[in-house]
Order: C-alpha cells, then structure tokens, then sequence
C-alpha cells in the first residue's frame, strides 16, 4: 500500500457531506451542554473557547470509528451505544478546546490568535482563561456520566478511564510539560515522538478507541485501530509542525511561525522539510494497514479523515 492507493479509496467517499452531517449533530449537543448561567459569566468564556470554529478532528474520528463497527447491531442497542458515542465526540472536544486555551496562555506558548479570534486570555483574562479550561475539563466528565441514561454503567466508567488517561500526566498534559521543558533543546527523533505522541496523539488515538469502544468492536478490531489512532495521532502532529513553517497565519487561524520563533523542538528542525512530510506520509501508510487489518466492515471515513489529516492546508 502506498499515499496513491489511499487516495484512490477515499475517492470514493464523500467526506464533505459525511462530515456536514455528523458535526450538526456534534455543533447541537455542544452547544446545548455548554450551561449558559455559569457563575461570574464564565459561559461566555467557555462558549468562545468552544463554539464556532475548529476542525473537529477529534470528534469526527469517534463517529468514524463507532460507524466502522455498527454494521448488523440491533436497533434498540444503537439508541444507547450512539449516544455514548456522541458523548464521547463531544467530551473529547472539550478536553482538545481546554488543552488550547491553556497552551496559548502567556505561562505556555504565549499566543493572541487562535481559530481566527483572539485567544481566550486576550479577551477575557488570563485568570478566566485558567478557569475555562478547569470548567472545559470538568465538563467534559458530566457529559460522560448522565443521569439518567440507559446507556450501561461500565462503559461509562471505561470511556472516563481512557480519556483522562488520554488528557493526563501520561498524555496530554504531560506531553505539554515535556514540550514546555525542552524549548531550546535538539530532541532525538525517539524524544521527539514520544513528545508528539503524548501531546497531540494521546486525545487523537482515545478518539478512534472511545468510538469503537461504543459500537461494541471485537478485541482484534480495538487493537488495530489503536495503531491506527497511534499512527495517525502522530502524524497530525508532525503536519501541525510543517504547517508552522508553510502556511500563513491567516489561514491557521493562529500565529504561523512560532515553533521556530520561540525555539521548539518539531519534525521540522530534527530533519527538515521534506523529510517530515515523508514521515507523514509513512504513517498515513502504517495507519491504513492497521486499518485494513481490523477487517472491520465500514472504515471508508476513517481512510478519508485519515488522507485529509496528512494532505490539509491548516
Ligand atoms: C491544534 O489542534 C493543536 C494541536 C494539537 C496541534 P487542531 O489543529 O485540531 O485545532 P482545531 O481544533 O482545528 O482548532
Ligand atoms: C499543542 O501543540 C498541543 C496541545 C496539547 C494543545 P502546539 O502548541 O503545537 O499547538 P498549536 O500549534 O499552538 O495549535
Ligand atoms: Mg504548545
Ligand atoms: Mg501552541
Ligand atoms: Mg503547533
């Protein structure tokens, strides 16, 4: 297999239209679970951090992955299992938008655009933007554990296990500490994705998981789509790196340029540009054979996100 074969499958599938309608769905329930009578008009500050912008990656990759494992369920099991799988789009979004306001605070990496607005800081404050990001988090945890709900306490249990696994000090937030602490220093490529791989990878991988987790796949199928989701949570990070250094801030929606202006580690400054795409472009492949390999009957958007992530302009 190789990028030409990948991109003769997606072809066939029209990711724009699919994407429409499964992020009406997601855009609705966050709104409406964002609470609108916060204390001290905090709302407002979640609300901006949230809504109105965002590639949704993330949620997108859950209703991809629980689709690529329904086929033949029963009708009244797909009442509950899709909306856990909702929840869990929705929840792991919060944690991605939270992850964000923190990371442009001046504390991070200092940041004034992000999805085109001011960051959250510049508009509200620095000690709201801490305080959006405790909420965003939180949040993300109510949404996992209604009440009442049919959907079965266990599996509720799982998805908050795996995703605060995901967002914690071996994931998320610890790649963020691995981040901050190596500015200025030249990270091997072992280091370095192990710091993309927490940072990034970590809510892009649980996404894939927490989806099929909810359609109910075999224990096979779960173990190649998490080499799927490792795989491709990777390589979204390192395409976040080029796109630092090849595309403009107008189109980012955030400041182009500030991985080299502020010293970081990226794919880009361990091996250049070429190279990096080519390391893309490898995990694309890894991640479409573990694919392939999960035989799971409908991954057709999974390919499709999985080409987009590697081939996007922002
Ligand atoms: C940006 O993520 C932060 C990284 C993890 C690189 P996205 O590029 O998915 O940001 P949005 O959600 O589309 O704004
Ligand atoms: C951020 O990585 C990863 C997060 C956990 C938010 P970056 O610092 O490279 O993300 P951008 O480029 O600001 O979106
Ligand atoms: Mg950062
Ligand atoms: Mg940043
Ligand atoms: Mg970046």
């Amino acid at each position: 297999m190789n990028v030409s074969h990948i991109s003769q499958l997606a072809q066939s599938f029209d990711l724009e239209s699919w994407s429409t309608k499964a992020l009406a769905e997601i855009e609705t329930k966050l709104d409406q679970w964002i609470p609108s009578n916060a204390p001290a008009n905090l709302s407002e500050p979640m609300k901006y951090a949230v809504l109105g912008g965002g590639k949704r990656l993330r949620s997108l990759l859950v209703i991809g992955a629980f689709e690529s494992g329904t086929a033949g369920l029963d009708p009244s099991e797909m009442v509950w299992r899709r909306e856990a799988a909702l929840r869990a789009a929705c929840a792991i979004e919060l944690i991605h938008a939270y992850s964000l306001v923190h990371d442009d605070m001046p504390c991070m990496d200092n940041d004034v655009l992000r999805r085109g607005k001011p960051t959250v800081h510049v508009q509200f404050g620095e000690a709201m933007a801490l305080l959006t990001g405790d909420t965003l988090q939180a949040l993300a945890f109510e949404i996992l554990t209604p009440e009442p709900t049919l959907i079965p306490a266990q599996l509720q249990a799982k998805l908050c296990g795996l995703i605060a696994r995901a967002a914690g000090h071996n994931g998320m937030a610890g790649g963020q500490a691995i981040d901050l602490t190596s500015v200025g220093l030249q990270l091997n490529e072992t280091q370095l994705s192990q710091m993309h791989k927490l940072k990034t990878g970590a809510l892009l991988e649980v996404s894939v998981i927490a989806g099929a987790l909810c359609a109910g796949v075999s224990m096979q199928a779960l173990n190649k789509l998490q080499i799927f989701g490792s795989a491709l949570g990777l390589a979204f990070q390192v395409i976040d790196d080029i796109l630092d250094v090849t595309a403009d801030s107008a189109i980012l929606g955030k400041t182009a340029g500030k991985d080299a202006s502020t010293d970081k580690p990226t794919y880009v400054s361990l091996m250049g540009l070429d190279a990096a795409k080519h390391k893309a472009d490898v995990l694309l492949v890894q991640a479409n054979q573990a694919l392939l390999d999960s035989d799971l009957q409908n991954s057709d958007a999974l390919v499709a996100i999985a080409l987009k992530v590697v081939n996007r302009s922002y």
